[in-house]
């Protein structure tokens, strides 16, 4: 099978690389990659939303699955634009159609799919600038700290937790007010919900779905879970309040009625969801759904499916999942973000990375890397994803933080913390 995979972080080789495993793979193409993807495939110079090229890409390279990596694409409709040509539409696209993206692309929509389905999560209202007085009437029924996030796309940044009623009326003024564009045209409000976190993976062909193993992921740029939201610093699977009997509840309760729930409203999903969940007092509620995998969690959850991706990907395609087998690797992983210094602030980007061969006890994916005249060079604010085995998450965890000693670029950063809170 001739694949091409979309995306250019860490995720993205993380699934290259388990792409790249599999006998059914004959060729792999990244659109655009880094410095990592290289490695197991051919990048191809694309952008991910720049569809026409994507199409003719796919049909001069008989390419027989796409594979979608970050949201941006899916939400813009990917899933729909291969559908609608008539030289891709027999191409299997692995994502939700646009109207399934919506379920990341809008948190109003998300909220009311839940409530329709009877899905645990916190309770809410939305706003837009005609009911703004409703709104802070709705805050005031509230308890501290309050929750506000914008309904549609904003870089990750859209949700603010204020810890005094006069903050959250004045953000509610300024987020419909424009201080996210039309991503806060509208506003979700919400109970603030106090627990653990822990992402959940499902691979869905529309109506079996598959899990995957779960992950913990690390958002904060400090020690201690302090200081900015990044894209994730970390994280570690399996996850240990994610229990049978958890993962049961997890199940019937939430990935059940999602799927159900999808079929039911005649939305054509077909790829991964990710159930961003929360831990409240031993009872799983959903915090956000994203139509994709998890960055940094892909870096540890592909280092224990045992089971082919491919194998998997094509029962999403081919709608009999139900026959594919998941198999889970019994040892934990970890990932640790190799970060460059400033971020999620400003920093610098150009550096040379230096000390990548040296690792031996580890999987090193690419996050934010370029080829420079032959040299690895840092390009984002998330640089290098060091993902180790263990036969418990602290022997996992050493390696990576030993391994992330050999790495060297200027201001490299990592959090020293990862795992420990479990
Ligand atoms: P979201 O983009 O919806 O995942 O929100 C970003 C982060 O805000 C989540 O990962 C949580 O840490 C936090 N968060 C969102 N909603 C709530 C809530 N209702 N209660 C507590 N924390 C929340
Ligand atoms: N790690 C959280 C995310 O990918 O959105």
């Amino acid at each position: 099978m001739n694949i091409l995979l979309l995306g250019s972080g860490g995720r993205e080789h993380a699934l290259a690389w388990k792409i790249a495993q599999s006998a059914k793979c004959s060729k792999l193409f990244i659109a655009p990659g880094n410095a990592g993807t290289e490695a197991v495939g051919e990048n191809v110079a694309i952008a991910v939303d720049d569809f026409d090229n994507l199409k003719n890409f796919a049909v001069e390279k008989k390419v027989d699955m796409i594979v979608v990596g970050p949201e941006d694409p899916l939400v813009k409709g990917v899933y729909d634009i291969f559908k609608e040509d008539e030289r891709t539409a027999c191409i299997p696209v692995i994502g939700p159609s646009k109207a399934g993206a919506v379920l990341e692309g809008s948190k109003d929509f998300a909220k009311s799919f839940m409530k329709r389905h009877h899905i645990p999560t916190a309770a809410y209202e939305t706003f837009d600038g005609t009911t703004i007085e409703e709104g802070m009437k709705f805050l005031e029924t509230l308890k501290a700290p309050y929750v506000l996030k914008a309904d549609g796309l904003a870089a990750g940044k859209g949700v603010l937790i204020v810890p005094t009623l006069e903050e959250a009326k004045k953000e509610l003024r300024e987020m419909l007010g424009g201080m996210f564009g039309n991503a806060s045209a509208k506003v979700v409000i919400e109970e603030f919900l106090s627990g653990i976190e822990c992402s959940v993976f499902v691979l869905t062909d529309g109506t079996h779905y598959q899990i995957l193993p779960e992950a913990k992921d690390y958002k904060r740029i400090g020690e201690h879970d302090t200081g900015l939201n990044t894209g994730g610093m970390g994280s570690v699977s399996p996850v240990p309040f994610a229990t049978k009997e958890w993962m049961e509840k997890v199940e019937e309760r939430i990935i059940r009625p999602t799927v159900e729930g999808l079929k039911e409203e005649g939305i054509d999903y077909k790829g991964f969801i990710f159930f961003g969940l929360i831990n409240v007092n031993g009872e799983p509620m959903v915090i956000e759904y994203n139509c994709r995998m998890g960055d940094p969690e892909t870096e540890s959850v592909m280092l224990r499916l045992k089971s082919d991706l491919v194998d998997l990907l094509e029962g999403v395609a081919e709608g009999n999942l139900d026959q594919r087998k998941v198999e889970f690797d019994r040892r934990s992983a970890v990932c640790v973000m190799l970060v460059s210094g400033g971020y999620p602030e400003n920093y610098v980007k150009g550096y040379p990375i230096s000390g990548l061969d040296k690792v031996d006890g580890a999987v090193v994916f690419h996050s934010g890397t370029v080829l420079k005249d032959g040299q690895v060079v840092t390009a984002g604010g998330r640089v290098i994803a060091v993902s180790s085995y263990g036969e418990d998450k602290e022997e996992a965890l050493q390696k990576s933080f030993a391994e992330a000693q050999k790495i060297v670029f200027k201001d490299k950063y990592f959090r020293s913390d990862i795992g420990q809170d479990l």
